[in-house]
C-alpha cells in the first residue's frame, strides 16, 4: 500500500472509533459521537487533530488484544468564530469513553497548550469513569486532569459540557471548571450512583433524579445551564464563548455593534411600580441596557432571586449581576449569595467589567436561612465584590436595604461609578418596620403612626441623602441608563488598581 494509502487508512480506521455498531447505538441514544459534535462546535474545517493514534498501555484482563486507536478521546484546537480553542471530546464508542492512563495523558497534553497558547479548553464529556481494567493508573491519571483544571483556574476559561455519564472521580475534573452545562435527558453526573445508594443507604432513585440535568440545574447548582440535545448545547457554547475573553490577560473581547450606545429607551420610565411592594421583571431592564438585547444568562433555574450573566455594552462583554424582585421579592439568601459570589469572581479573574443591578430588601430571614450559613454565604458576595478590581459601575432601581445595600457593590466596596433612579430608597431598613421600632409608643395610635412613616419616606426612602453623602455619584433618569452606564465603562476602560500584595485571600468558604 502506498505510504499515503497507509496514513488514509490508519485515519479512517481512528475516525471510526468503536465502531459501525457503537456508533449506532450512540445515535439510538439521541447523542452524537465525538467528532461530530466538535464539528458542531468548532468552525467549519478549522479542527486540528493530536494524538489520533494513541494506544492504551494496559495489559490486565486481556487489554493487550484490544487497541483503538485514540483511545476513547478525540483533542485537539479549532476556532470559534475565529477565536481559538483547545478541545477535548470523550468518545464513548471506545471503552465506554472510561479514562485510562493515556486517554488522560491527552486530555492533559491540550490542557497544557491552553494554559501556555492562552485559550480557552472546552471538554466534551461523555464517559464510564475510570478504565476499570487499569486500577490506580486511571485514578492517578484523573488526578493529572484535576491538577491541571486548578493551574488553569483564573487562567484559561473552561468549560464542560456533560453530554453522557458522568460518575465517580469523572465528575471532579468538571466540578473544577467554570462552567458545566448539561444535555438534558442524556447526561447525568453523580458520585455514587443509584444501584450504590440502594445497597448502602436504602434510597431508591432514578440516575436522572439523582444527578440529570434537572437536579443540577435547579436543586444542586452543579450545572450552570442545561439544553434538550447535543445541538442547541454546542450552539449555545459557541454563544458563550464569544462573550468570553481568551486569557486572563487578552482582555474582554470586543465585537461589531449595531445598537446605538446613546439609545433612550422611554419604557423604563414606568419600569418601576407606583407601588412599592410590586415586583417587575429585572429582565426587562438587562435585555434594555444590553446591546441588542443580547442576554447569555447562568444559572438561569437556580436561586432566581438574583440574575447572573453576560451582556455587551458598545460591543465589549460586560458581566451583570441583578436582583429579580420577581422572586422572593430580590432578597438575597445563601444560594443567591453563592451564585453571584462566583460570577463575580469569575468576571473579575478574566478582567470582565461588573454591572450591578440592585433592588433589593434585605437579606431573607429565615431560620432556615441562618442554620445554613446565610452568613458566610453573604460574606461570600460581599468578598467578591470587594476583592474584584475590575470596573464596577452600579444602578440601584428601588430599594437598597440594610446588609444587603452595603453587599450590593456600594461605593464603599470599591464601586467605580455607582447610580440611583429617582425611585431609589437607600436606608437601613423600610419605613414600616424602621417606625414599629423607633415609635413603638406611638404604635397604637393609627395618625402618629402614619405621620411618623410619612416622615420617615420622606427623609430616607429617596436615593437624595445617600447623593447627599457622595455614595450615589448622580441620580439618573431610567430612560438614559445604557447611554449613563456606557459612558462610565468607556471612562473605566483603563482603569488600573492594584490590590496589596499576598498569596491568595481566605474566601468564606
Ligand atoms: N471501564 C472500562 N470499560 C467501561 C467502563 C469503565 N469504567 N464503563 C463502560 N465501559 C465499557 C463497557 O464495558 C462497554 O463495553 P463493550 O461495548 O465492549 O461491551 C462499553 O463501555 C459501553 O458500556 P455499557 O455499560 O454497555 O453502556 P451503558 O450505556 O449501558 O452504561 C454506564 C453506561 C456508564 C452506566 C456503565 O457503563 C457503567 O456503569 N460503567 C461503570 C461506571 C463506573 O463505576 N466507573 C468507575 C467510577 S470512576
Amino acid at each position: 500500500m502506498a505510504i499515503d494509502q497507509q496514513l488514509n487508512a490508519r485515519r479512517d480506521e481512528a475516525r471510526l472509533g468503536g465502531g459501525e455498531k457503537r456508533i449506532v447505538s450512540q445515535h439510538a441514544k439521541g447523542k452524537l459521537t465525538a467528532r461530530e459534535r466538535l464539528e458542531l462546535l468548532l468552525d467549519p474545517g478549522s479542527f486540528e487533530e493530536f494524538d489520533m493514534f494513541v494506544k492504551h498501555r494496559a495489559t490486565d484482563f486481556g487489554m493487550d488484544k484490544t487497541h483503538i486507536p485514540g483511545d476513547g478521546v478525540v483533542t485537539g484546537w479549532g476556532t470559534i468564530n475565529g477565536r481559538k480553542t483547545f478541545v477535548f471530546a470523550q468518545d464513548f464508542t471506545v471503552f465506554g469513553g472510561s479514562l485510562s492512563e493515556t486517554h488522560a495523558r491527552k486530555i492533559c497534553k491540550v490542557q497544557e497548550m491552553a494554559m501556555r497558547n492562552g485559550a480557552p479548553i472546552i471538554g466534551l464529556q461523555d464517559s464510564g469513569g475510570a478504565r476499570i481494567q487499569e486500577g490506580v493508573a486511571s485514578l492517578a491519571g484523573y488526578t493529572d486532569v484535576f491538577q491541571n483544571n486548578i493551574k488553569a483556574s483564573g487562567v484559561v476559561p473552561q468549560i464542560s459540557v456533560i453530554m453522557g455519564p458522568s460518575a465517580g472521580g469523572a465528575v471532579y475534573s468538571p466540578a473544577l471548571t467554570d462552567y458545566i452545562f448539561m444535555v438534558r435527558d442524556s447526561s447525568y453526573m453523580f458520585l455514587t450512583g443509584p444501584d450504590v445508594l440502594k445497597t448502602v443507604t436504602n434510597e431508591v432513585v432514578t440516575a436522572e433524579e439523582l444527578g440529570g440535568a434537572k437536579t443540577h440545574t435547579t436543586k444542586s447548582s452543579v450545572a450552570d445551564g442545561a439544553y434538550d440535545n447535543d445541538i442547541e448545547a454546542l450552539a449555545e457554547i459557541r454563544r458563550l464563548f464569544d462573550f468570553l475573553p481568551l486569557n486572563n490577560r487578552a482582555g474582554t473581547p470586543r465585537r461589531p455593534f449595531f445598537d446605538s450606545h446613546d439609545r433612550i429607551d422611554t419604557s423604563l420610565d414606568t419600569l418601576v411600580p407606583d407601588n412599592p411592594n410590586l415586583p417587575y421583571d429585572m429582565h426587562e431592564l438587562v435585555e434594555k441596557i444590553a446591546d441588542e438585547g443580547d442576554f447569555f444568562e447562568v444559572q438561569q433555574d437556580f436561586a432566581k432571586n438574583i440574575l447572573c450573566g453576560f451582556i455587551r455594552l458598545e460591543g465589549q462583554t460586560i458581566g451583570v449581576v441583578a436582583n429579580q424582585p420577581m422572586v422572593l421579592a430580590g432578597c438575597l439568601d445563601s444560594d443567591a449569595s453563592r451564585k453571584a459570589a462566583r460570577h463575580v469572581r469569575f468576571c473579575d479573574a478574566f478582567d470582565i467589567p461588573v454591572l450591578t443591578l440592585v433592588d433589593v430588601p434585605g437579606f431573607l430571614p429565615g431560620v432556615s436561612q441562618e442554620h445554613n450559613g446565610v452568613i458566610k454565604n453573604g460574606a461570600k458576595l460581599l468578598y467578591a465584590y470587594g476583592e474584584a478590581t475590575v470596573p464596577k459601575v452600579t444602578v440601584i432601581t428601588r430599594k437598597a436595604y440594610g446588609g444587603a445595600y452595603c453587599v450590593m457593590a456600594p461605593k464603599h466596596l470599591g464601586a467605580d461609578m455607582n447610580y440611583a433612579w429617582p425611585t431609589a430608597q437607600i436606608a437601613v431598613m423600610g419605613a414600616k418596620g424602621a417606625v414599629e421600632i423607633l415609635h413603638r409608643k406611638d404604635l397604637s395610635d393609627e395618625e402618629k403612626t402614619a405621620a411618623h412613616i410619612a416622615d420617615y419616606e420622606e427623609k430616607f426612602l429617596s436615593p437624595f441623602r445617600a447623593a447627599e453623602l457622595g455614595y450615589i455619584d448622580e441620580v439618573i433618569k431610567p430612560q438614559s441608563t445604557r447611554r449613563r452606564i456606557s459612558r462610565a465603562f468607556a471612562l473605566l476602560a483603563d482603569k488600573i488598581e492594584e490590590a496589596p500584595w499576598k498569596k491568595h485571600g481566605n474566601l468564606p468558604l
